[in-house]
């Protein structure tokens, strides 16, 4: 694993920004995993920025996102596809049918994950995966749990993941319960992992998943088994992985 420790979320947000451009200049139709939340944001607009200065160009991009809450609609403003319009879609030049977030109204979600597996497979697989960690060491929505959960799969929220996200709505109660994720498998069999963290409150949770036990019980720990795994954290994110290393 390459590790990249930088000084603030700003300077995480471009290293990130770095290694997805790199990727997207070397490979112009790559198929990118991407990731939502607050984590890269600071990515996103590093690499609209870069768009808009004729450095990047997504025309042949196709991408497919990690997830989507059951129950919002796409135009939802926390739904993850409205995140991923508002923050790279509608702002660069990506072919609109070549974007692939699951359907969080689908009348039948179990048969949208099966579509969605479908997907990802028609693509050919996935070249990067962004992810962001949750604190609980969630990746996608995998949450901690007895097995590793394989393919795309709806999932009941943790409470810790429901207090966590429950500052994007108005109360609490309006945090869906369910959500739909790709799973471990899908996310393992990428070409290559770019894992963000940035934050105090990720500090615990980046060491338990990789120092100590790949288990469920730490879902991100199945990273330490990625033979290309990029780790781009703030000093604050990566604090205790790099006592622990020393
Ligand atoms: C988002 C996702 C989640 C987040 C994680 C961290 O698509 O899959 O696993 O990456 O919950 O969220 P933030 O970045 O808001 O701390």
């Amino acid at each position: 694993m390459k590790i990249y420790m930088t000084e603030d979320y700003q300077t995480m947000s471009r290293k990130a920004a770095n290694i997805l451009s790199a990727q997207i200049i070397l490979k112009p139709n790559s198929v990118l995993g991407l990731a939502t939340g607050s984590t890269p944001v600071g990515m996103y607009k590093q690499l609209v920025t870069w768009y808009e200065k004729g450095d990047l160009d997504f025309a042949e991009i196709k991408t497919v996102n990690l997830d989507e809450y059951v129950g919002l609609e796409p135009t939802h403003e926390q739904s993850y596809r409205y995140f991923m319009e508002e923050h790279l879609f509608s702002r660069v030049n990506i072919n609109p049918a070549n974007t692939n977030v699951p359907d969080g109204l689908a009348a039948d979600p179990q048969a949208e994950c099966k579509w969605y597996n479908q997907v990802i497979r028609q693509m050919g697989g996935i070249d990067i995966q962004v992810l962001g960690m949750g604190r609980n060491g969630h990746i996608g929505f995998n949450e901690p749990g007895d097995a590793f959960e394989l393919e795309t799969h709806v999932v009941d929220l943790t409470e810790s993941t429901i207090e966590a996200n429950a500052r994007f709505f108005a109360s609490r109660d309006d945090v869906p319960r369910q959500a739909m994720s790709m799973g471990i498998k899908s996310i393992m069999m990428a070409k290559k992992i770019l894992l963000m963290v940035s934050g105090e409150d990720k500090a615990d949770a980046v060491k338990r998943a990789f120092v100590g036990p790949v288990t469920p019980q730490v879902p991100a720990s199945i990273l330490q088994l990625h033979p290309y795994v990029t780790l781009v954290g703030d000093k604050a994110a990566l604090s205790k992985l790099m006592e622990a290393k020393q």
